[in-house]
């Protein structure tokens, strides 16, 4: 068991706010206390602003330390915030200003990302590792600084280094500010975070995928529900998450699919939901007893507790799209208790789950929601500046020199958009490098807008056609796609059957997405435009493209800056599932990339 340190936040916050208990929201006398001693010898005079207006809030009264957690009968040492896992959630309204004073007191580098978080002129907090910054070293620190203006829902933070993120992640939650929810206001709101859990340290999962050239990382050993397995684990049976409710409320579930490398069904026995917001975008209310979820992905659903009053089980198991892919899953199932206030202690009854495979299950989800049309909220743009048409999928890659156990005849699983296999620099940040125009040296402005040729992208005999082989055998580069401020994108994302379909949940940084169709088989320029949906589409960060098929998407590329495009299945971006954006400043004051601040971690 490697020992691990861990890192603590502070996160202070530009609102007056009353304080909550970080874990449950709820305002608690002792959040409360904390707060006003924490607000005494805060922050305030540092940042400039007046004594009172900008105030610590100390998120959680943990004393840094190791933190030792037991799952599934062993103990083990892991790397986490404030003594938590998940760690604290962060609530805040519409317009807050977040200051976050990240300690880095684990011997790992690290860094933070915001994930959803727009970053409108703050692209230096954005967070992942060598695009936009710099780890932060073992024993340094970085403060994050960005508004959420213009934006209200379930979003998260996690680790933007390696497998981190699989024990430092947590629920960043953004109320509205003014106005109520465009739904019926809930008796409670709850967060509810999908993990994934490994009995090993997921920092030498990692290593040893990419040392062997395999590329794949061992199967998780568990599933959790707020951090717990639950009882359907065989030993344990004590870690459970416990859901206590009322008869006749209305409950948000602000879900968050924090698991590595799975996509997952979630669904909770005698109940059903209405899903009001995806990824922290309001949607029209769609009804659905069954949740479909990627990693990165978040999803609002109301659950009224109109049921007899009783328990019942809310379980969360993986959704495994992947065709003649990794050989095998993790197929266990985690689960938590939704316990009514008189409910005696009857056993649970279980919710039935789909088929792992159940992909008409999934594209359903994935495709009935559309997006709430609201006064002020951007439309879909009717044309696009910029077409570009980007395979995604697995190939096979050269064992590079540091892969010490892999074999070089037969080469290594590899990932790629348009045939390059995202290499991440080394020596500079990306957004460092742009700023400062170095783009030479740390990266190729010239990432394709087509793949080097067209073919029957999800016929599984082209691993097979040797005309093929150049194109299942990609090549490393730290290629990037210059777009002009305010131009809009319009990007094709075509899954190929090299190595195996699956569906890879695309996740974009700095930008919402409009999601304009999805379908299988190959994309069809003339039938496929007759089906975009350019009057109320879903506003996503994360888009499961769809396996052995094809997405569409389209957005405003209206903020300078570096932003990444990746896999959100962990395992997939160190082989190279990813590409960038650097978006060019504009005219105006508002449309240009501010210098980095001045504790901007160096490499
Ligand atoms: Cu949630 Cu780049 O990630």
């Amino acid at each position: 068991m490697a020992a691990r340190g861990q890192m603590m936040a502070r996160l202070a916050r530009r609102d007056s706010d009353r304080p909550r208990d970080a874990a449950t929201g709820h305002v608690t006398p002792r959040a409360a206390r904390r707060r006003r001693e924490i607000g005494k010898k805060g922050d305030a005079g540092r940042s400039g602003k007046k004594e009172g207006l900008e105030r610590e809030w100390l998120t959680s009264p943990e004393k840094v330390r190791n933190l030792t957690v037991s799952r599934l009968c062993e103990r083990r040492v892991i790397t986490a915030v404030n003594g938590k896992l998940p760690g604290p959630t962060i609530w805040v309204r519409e317009g807050d200003t977040l200051l976050v004073h990240v300690v880095n007191l684990s011997p790992y580098d690290i860094t933070i990302h915001w994930h959803g978080v727009l970053q409108k002129q703050s692209g230096w907090a954005d967070g992942p590792n060598m695009i936009t910054q710099c780890p932060i070293r073992p024993g340094g620190s970085y403060t994050y600084r960005f508004n959420v203006s213009g934006q209200e829902g379930t979003l998260w933070w996690h680790a933007h280094t390696s497998f981190l993120r699989a024990t430092v992640h947590g629920a960043l939650i953004i109320r509205p500010r003014n106005h109520s929810f465009p739904f019926r206001q809930p008796h409670r709101q709850v967060p509810i975070l999908l993990g994934e859990w490994w009995n090993a340290d997921v920092g030498d999962l990692e290593k040893q995928a990419f040392l062997t050239g395999g590329g794949i990382v061992n199967i998780s050993n568990a599933f959790t529900i707020n951090g717990k397995p639950g009882h359907l684990y065989t030993r344990c049976k004590n870690h459970t998450y416990k859901l206590e409710v009322v008869a006749g409320k209305t409950y948000l579930l602000r879900i968050i699919n924090s698991a590595v490398n799975s996509e997952l069904f979630f669904k909770i026995a005698g109940h059903a939901f209405t899903v009001v917001a995806v990824d922290a975008s309001y949607t029209k209310p769609y009804d659905t007893d069954v949740v479909v979820i990627a990693p990165g992905q978040t999803v609002d659903a109301l659950m009224v507790t109109d049921a007899p009053s009783a328990r019942y089980y809310m379980a969360s198991q993986p959704y495994f799209s992947s065709l003649n892919g990794p050989p095998s899953f993790d197929s266990t199932t985690a689960t938590a208790i939704v316990r009514y206030a008189d409910a005696d202690d009857a056993p649970p009854e279980m919710p039935r789950m789909p088929a792992f495979n159940d992909t008409p299950t999934a594209h359903r989800f994935y495709t009935n929601l559309t997006g709430l049309r609201r006064p002020g909220t951007p439309t879909v743009p009717l044309e696009a500046e910029e077409h570009m048409f980007v395979t995604v999928g697995l190939g096979v890659l050269a064992c590079e020199p540091t892969q010490v156990v892999c074999n070089r005849s037969r080469g290594t699983l590899g990932a790629s958009m348009n045939n390059v296999s995202f290499r991440f620099p080394t020596s500079m940040s990306l957004l460092e490098a742009h700023f400062s125009g170095f783009h030479e040296a740390e990266y190729q402005p010239d990432f394709p807008d087509h793949p080097p040729a067209m073919f029957d992208f999800t016929n599984n005999s082209l691993n097979t056609d040797p005309r093929l082989a150049p194109l299942l055998h990609t090549q490393r580069g730290t290629k990037v796609k210059k777009v002009k401020y305010n131009a809009t994108v319009e990007m094709v994302l075509q899954n190929t059957a090299f190595v195996g379909t699956e569906n890879h949940p695309l996740h974009l940084h700095g930008f919402n997405f409009f999601v304009l169709a999805q379908g299988f088989g190959n994309y069809n320029a003339t039938t496929a435009r007759s089906r975009y949906n350019l009057v109320d589409p879903q506003v996503r960060n994360t888009i499961g493209v769809p396996a052995g098929g094809w997405a569409v998407i389209r957005f405003v590329a209206n903020n300078p800056g570096v932003w990444i495009m990746h896999c959100h299945l962990e395992q997939h971006v160190p082989l190279g599932l990813a590409t960038v954006f650097v978006v060019e400043d504009g005219t105006t004051p508002d449309s240009i990339l501010p210098p980095p601040p001045p504790d901007f971690p160096a490499c």
